[in-house]
Formats: C-alpha cells, sequence, structure tokens
C-alpha cells in the first residue's frame, strides 16, 4: 500500500547527500518514479557519489548554482543536519515548494522560526514525519477511517531495541536525543490519529552505558482525558542480543484493534519483518486476529508520502500538505512538552502528607 501519488512529475532538487538520502528518500523516489533532477552538498563527493547511484543528472558545487537552476515549479527536499536548516530555508527562492527533514528545529522556539521564515517567504513547507505514511500505517488508517475499528481509546508503541547511536556524530553534542530524533515519530503519529493531546507527560531518562549522550529512553504519556490512553514506552539501551527485542504499535478502539509489529528497529541496522494483525469483534463470535500481508515497509516507503503531499499541494490537487509545517509545529510542541514534562518531574511523595 503506498500514498496517494501527484500527476505532476515536478523536479526534485535535493541538498544534502547523507545517510538518509541514500537509504530512504532516493530508493523512495525510485519506486515513486520522481523526477529527481539535482543534488547539491556541503561535501561535493557525497553529492557526486549519490548522483552516480541514483542517476542524478545534476550535481551542484553550491547552493546558489542549484537555486539558479531550478525551474520555478522545482520542489526543494532538505536533508541537512537540523542545525543548517534554517541557513539553507533562508537561501531559497521565495515561494517554493520545500520539504524540510525532521526534526523542526532543535527545539519549539526554532521549530517557530522555521514557520516564521516559511510564512515570510511564502513556501509551501512541508516536513518529513514519515511514520505517518509508512505502508502499515497507511492500512491501519483505513480500517479506522471505514469506523471498522469503532471509537479509538488506546494507542500503544512500545520498542525495546538496541540503538547504535554512535552512527549519528551530531547526535553527542545534541542536548536532546531520543524524543526529537526518535520519539518524534510516534508522538506525529498518535497526532495524525488522536488530533492535539491536551497535555504530555513525561520521563526520559540517560543510560550508564551511553553517557556521553543526553537522555535516550522516554516515557511519554499523550494526555486525551479520562476515556483514551495513548502511551510511548522506549528503550535503545537493550543490548541483550535479539531474542527480547521488540517494537510493536498497538491501536485499540470499540469494536476492533491492530497490531503492528515494525522491524526496522530490531537487530540494527539489519532489521527484521513487519507484521500486520488486526480483529474485529463481532457480537457471539470469539475474537479472531488476522493477519494482512502488507507490501512496503517504513524504510524506504513511507519516504513517497511525506513527499507526495507536498507535490500533491504543489500542483494544487489538494489544499496543503497534510505534514505541512502548520501542523508539524504542533508534533514539536508535544515535544517540548514532553520535555518540560521530564524536567519539571513528578509529584514529590515529600508532598504527599
Ligand atoms: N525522517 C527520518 O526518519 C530521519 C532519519 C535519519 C535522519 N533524519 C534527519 O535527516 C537529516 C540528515 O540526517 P543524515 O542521517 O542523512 O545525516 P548525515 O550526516 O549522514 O548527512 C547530512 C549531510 O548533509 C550535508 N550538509 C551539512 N550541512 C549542509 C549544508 N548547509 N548544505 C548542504 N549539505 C549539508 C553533510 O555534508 C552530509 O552529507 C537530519 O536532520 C536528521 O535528523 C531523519
Amino acid at each position: 500500500m503506498i500514498a496517494q501519488l501527484p500527476s505532476e512529475k515536478r523536479p526534485v532538487y535535493i541538498i544534502g547527500a547523507g545517510g538518509i538520502v541514500n537509504t530512504a528518500h532516493l530508493p523512495a523516489y525510485q519506486i515513486a518514479g520522481f523526477n529527481v533532477q539535482g543534488i547539491f552538498d556541503i561535501v561535493s563527493e557525497k553529492a557526486k557519489a549519490t548522483a552516480e547511484k541514483f542517476l542524478i543528472p545534476k550535481v551542484f558545487t553550491d547552493l546558489k548554482q542549484m537555486i539558479t537552476d531550478a525551474p520555478p515549479n522545482a520542489v526543494f527536499d532538505v536533508a541537512v543536519p537540523g542545525d543548517q536548516t534554517i541557513s539553507v530555508l533562508k537561501q531559497l527562492p521565495d515561494s517554493a515548494a520545500v520539504l524540510l527533514q525532521k526534526p523542526m528545529g532543535e527545539n519549539y522556539n526554532e521549530a517557530k522560526q522555521i514557520l516564521q521564515l516559511a510564512k515570510e517567504k511564502k513556501l509551501l513547507a512541508a516536513i518529513n514525519f514519515q511514520l505517518r505514511y509508512a505502508p502499515y500505517i497507511l492500512a491501519a488508517k483505513k480500517i479506522i477511517d471505514n469506523g471498522d475499528l469503532g471509537e479509538l481509546n488506546d494507542i500503544e508503541v512500545n520498542v525495546n531495541v538496541y540503538t547504535p547511536w554512535h552512527l549519528w556524530d551530531f547526535l553527542m553534542t545534541s542536548p536532546r536525543v531520543e524524543i526529537l530524533y526518535h520519539s518524534i515519530h510516534y508522538v506525529d503519529l498518535i497526532r495524525t490519529l488522536l488530533g492535539d493531546p491536551r497535555s504530555v507527560y513525561a520521563k526520559t531518562t540517560k543510560h550508564p552505558s551511553m553517557d556521553q549522550l543526553a537522555s535516550v529512553r522516554s516515557n511519554i504519556i499523550m494526555d486525551y482525558g479520562e476515556m483514551i490512553a495513548a502511551n510511548i514506552l522506549t528503550n535503545h539501551c537493550h543490548n541483550y542480543g535479539t531474542p527480547k527485542q521488540q517494537s510493536y504499535i498497538k491501536i485499540e478502539g470499540s469494536k476492533g484493534a491492530i497490531k503492528i509489529n515494525f522491524g526496522a528497529l530490531i537487530d540494527y541496522p539489519r532489521g527484521a519483518a513487519d507484521s500486520f494483525e488486526y480483529v474485529l469483534l463481532q457480537d457471539g463470535k470469539e475474537p479472531e486476529w488476522r493477519q494482512m500481508n502488507i507490501e512496503g515497509s517504513w524504510f524506504p516507503h513511507a519516504f513517497i508520502g511525506s513527499m507526495a503531499q507536498l507535490m500533491l499541494a504543489a500542483e494544487g490537487s489538494i489544499a496543503k500538505p497534510d505534514n505541512s509545517a502548520e501542523d508539524c509545529i504542533h508534533t514539536m510542541a508535544c515535544v517540548e512538552a514532553a520535555y518540560l514534562s521530564s524536567e519539571k518531574g513528578g509529584v514529590l511523595l515529600s508532598e504527599i502528607k
């Protein structure tokens, strides 16, 4: 199952030729048949090597040159480290269509600056929170939108894996790691299914074996009031082999439930197979779980959807991308709330008299 695709093949110009572009953006665009015309990286060898691998016709050695060359209907795909995003954005032409890699800045203040800049420059800006468009999430949304699950009352994301954070140099000095760079996907997913929560509670924790990093494990509770539970629990430090590694998304409603085991993080970077199971309650019958075979996975297929939304909006097929900067800033607000909640701490036992 893949996302709705645009009818126009707008030329894509990529800024940043790093890991995620090579392993996810470009493989996804090949599957979707998107028309990638140019690439630029401050390290020209990286741009050249990526262009060769993915048959991209134009390699640029500076951003100005790319911007001058790009036609008015170009779509810019920015995948640089977070602290470079604002300076790249400032250089893009007014009214351009642009997809920015997540997170949307390093914190909520930066997210506001990005949104403000996008407004001033009249950019059509979308953010690459792509888990929303993973084939198994699209399948789940279809079941939910049909009404087959009834009213949603519980979403749980549970991740118990070993993540080699050292592969991403920039994380070593980042004041925020797990929620900002990883659980943000689950926060964004829960927002797309349930809307904005009323509040967020969280505790995010470092790990003794990774003490050079900021916190790498998180418990996040998204508060939707009395009747809906939304919980994220992640441990990236489960360095005890693969048998007990797990990562799932479970969605429960009044009429049925879905459990998605997603394999991307298991035995990273090898990964494991995904599975999609669901149950629809029937009066008088024992609940019977069924399997659904889903073609494609989070990496790379979900990356089709985040770019497709931008292209659909650029060609006028939809009013705005579902992952617009205006929408995604609320995911950043939830992340900010989670860090603030963690800093604030829980209710002290000494206050219980
Ligand atoms: N959506 C996801 O699931 C996901 C996954 C991984 C990374 N990311 C995000 O993607 C971005 C890039 O991550 P990565 O893993 O590819 O990192 P990376 O370090 O492998 O690649 C970044 C590339 O950007 C280049 N670069 C740096 N500054 C630049 C500039 N000003 N102009 C042009 N190129 C510049 C670097 O030379 C490098 O090649 C980060 O913001 C990261 O958070 C998102």
